[in-house]
Formats: structure tokens, C-alpha cells, sequence
């Protein structure tokens, strides 16, 4: 019932009464304070006036349930969440759910991680309450081939949501590190526990830098903030609400399918394209300009020699980006 009261303090905008509450809810206004103060007990700040009734003045700045739920859309995405105070890995807790035949669309959500990973075995640093780090549980009915579209189509969500919420400008670096003039704000993590011709789940983790105000002299070069870019405090909760209720709809709803059009719309973010590019194919490096994505989601490449080479993973270093 909190996140039906958060929905009615929003759209009342000042203040609201008791009585007109519980009318809408159909509850005692007894329920309707009571409610109240557990949501004040979860940080948010609830103005209350004889005879005027409550006004909703601050949501908390740590995510958390109710929030997020307010916002969300999805009838399969975060119907089931975990919310976490810290563990090692968000991507590691969701796949121990999976294992236990946890349901599809389970969301595990940390305010910290302690073990956080990063792809090519690397570590996701992170701090407490200054990002969002979740990982979606997910049981797609295709083979581990059928669904490489899920990770850049992720990338296409975070950065529709940054968009829409802040009217943030943001790219992708290929394949998926979501970035902002040039540094890295999010990064994306699919795993997948699968055999040959099916999978059994695949977890989907995403981690974006919020609130940090500044990073540490090695990658400040390399890392950035929504706050940086914007000056802006956000609402971690309803980011990961905007994110579950665009990825619903452009990757559950369209069966993980790189459609020419998303194809077409990951193209146009991706930074990587008309730029010097250097990646390893074996043991030797290889240099050349990335001219496109094809449909498969790879990188190509058009090679010093006037060739051209698909990348479908590892690492390829772009000229002017971190
Ligand atoms: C990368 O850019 O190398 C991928 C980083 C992915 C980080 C996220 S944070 C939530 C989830 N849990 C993890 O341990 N990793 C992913």
C-alpha cells in the first residue's frame, strides 16, 4: 500500500488529506498514518498540517522499494525484488537465484557491492548509495546465440532512460559501456548459464555511476557521473524503474531481437563508429577504423589494408575515449 500512497501524494503536489486518502484506497485513515510514518521511517520526508492534510516534501536519496515500485510499469521485470544492503555481486546473487528456480524477472538491487565484476574478469568498483548496481534475473526460451542482442539493447535502455528522466546525451562505446563526453557511466555485465541449445537463465547486470562527485587520480580521466554531467542529485529508484520499464518493452516484449531498427538506433549511439580503432585478433594488435554494427551486433572494422574484420568481443580501444 506505500507505493499506492507515494503515486497519490506525487499527484496531489501539495497537500493531500487523510480522509481523501483512505477514500482512494478504500482503508482506515488510521491505515493511511500508519503507512505514513513507516514511509518516513524509510527516509521520506512527509509534511503533515491540521486540516490540511500531508504533503509529500523529499523521497529518500538511497534506493528503495516503495520508490521504486511507484514507478514501475513492467508486468515481468521487478515483480519479485532483493534488495540488498551490500553483498559481493549483484550478478553473483542472481545467479544463485537462478539456480534455486527463482522466477523470471527477479531484480537484485545492492547499495553496495563488495565484489562487484566487470566483463573480461576486471572488478566493478563501487561505492555505497552512489550508483545503482542490479541485476536482472532472466529465463529467455532461445538458444545462448538467440539473445546477443540482450546486452546492447540494455545499453540502448540506459540510455533512453537517461534521456527521458534528465535529458542526458549519452553513447556507447562498443559493446556496451554507456558514456557521456567521453567517460564511462555505466557499464553492463550478461552472464549466462546455458548449454549448447538452451539456456537455462541469463542474469543481466548494470551498474551506473550516480552521486560521485569526484573519482580517484587513476580514472578520473576515464569515469564519470550522472552528477557530473548534469549537476544533478537523482532518484536512484525511479532510474532502475525507467530502465526495467523500457528493457520490458524493447527486449522481453520484442524477444531479444536486434530488429534492423535497433540495429539502426544502436548505430547512431555508438561512439565507436568513424573513429581509430585497436583490438587483438591472437597475439597481434590490429588498427583500423570502425565503420559499422551489423546486424549480429559486431564491430566492423575496416583494416589498414582496406579488409574488413566482424569483432564479436574482447576489448577494442577507440581513439579519444578513456
Ligand atoms: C563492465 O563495464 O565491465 C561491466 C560492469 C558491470 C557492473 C554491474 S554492477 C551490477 C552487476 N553486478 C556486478 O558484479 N556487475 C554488474
Amino acid at each position: 500500500m506505500q507505493d499506492q500512497i507515494i503515486k497519490i501524494l506525487k499527484e496531489a503536489g501539495g497537500y493531500i488529506s487523510g480522509q481523501e486518502i483512505s477514500n482512494s484506497l478504500g482503508v482506515s485513515r488510521t491505515a493511511v498514518w500508519k503507512n505514513i510514518n513507516n514511509l518516513r521511517g524509510e527516509g521520506y520526508v512527509v509534511d503533515s498540517v491540521t486540516n490540511k492534510g500531508y504533503k509529500l516534501v523529499s523521497c529518500p536519496d538511497i534506493v528503495c522499494k516503495d520508490e521504486l515500485v511507484s514507478h514501475l510499469r513492467t508486468n515481468l521485470l521487478g515483480r519479485k525484488l532483493v534488495f540488498l544492503d551490500s553483498t559481493g555481486s549483484t550478478n553473483e546473487y542472481a545467479k544463485d537465484l537462478g539456480m534455486d528456480g527463482e522466477p523470471e524477472g527477479t531484480v537484485v538491487i545492492a547499495r553496495d557491492q563488495t565484489a562487484g565484476k566487470g566483463r573480461l574478469g576486471r572488478r566493478w568498483v563501487t561505492k555505497k548509495d552512489e550508483g545503482v548496481w542490479f541485476s536482472i534475473l532472466l529465463r529467455p526460451k532461445l538458444t545462448p546465440t538467440g539473445i546477443s542482442g540482450i546486452t546492447p539493447i540494455a545499453g540502448l535502455a540506459v540510455c533512453s532512460a537517461l534521456n527521458r528522466l534528465y535529458g542526458m546525451e549519452s553513447q556507447i562505446k562498443w559493446p556496451n559501456d554507456v558514456i557521456s563526453g567521453n567517460k564511462k557511466l555505466c557499464g553492463i555485465l550478461t552472464e549466462l548459464s546455458a548449454e549448447m541449445d538452451a539456456i537455462q537463465f541469463a542474469v543481466l547486470g548494470i551498474g551506473i555511476n550516480c552521486d560521485t562527485e569526484s573519482f580517484p587520480g587513476e580514472i578520473a580521466h576515464k569515469a564519470t557521473s550522472v552528477y557530473l554531467e548534469t549537476g544533478k542529485k537523482i532518484n536512484k529508484s525511479q532510474l532502475i524503474a525507467e530502465i526495467l520499464n523500457t528493457l520490458e518493452e524493447e527486449l522481453i516484449q520484442t524477444n531479444y531481437k536486434m530488429t534492423p531498427f535497433k540495429v539502426k538506433e544502436y548505430t547512431s549511439h555508438c561512439a565507436s563508429i568513424g573513429k581509430a580503432v585497436t583490438f587483438h585478433r591472437g597475439n597481434k594488435q590490429v588498427n583500423g577504423i570502425a565503420v559499422a554494427v551489423n546486424p549480429k551486433c559486431e564491430l566492423v572494422v575496416m583494416l589498414n589494408d582496406g579488409t574488413t574484420h566482424n569483432v564479436s568481443a574482447g576489448e577494442v580501444s577507440v581513439q579519444d575515449i578513456y
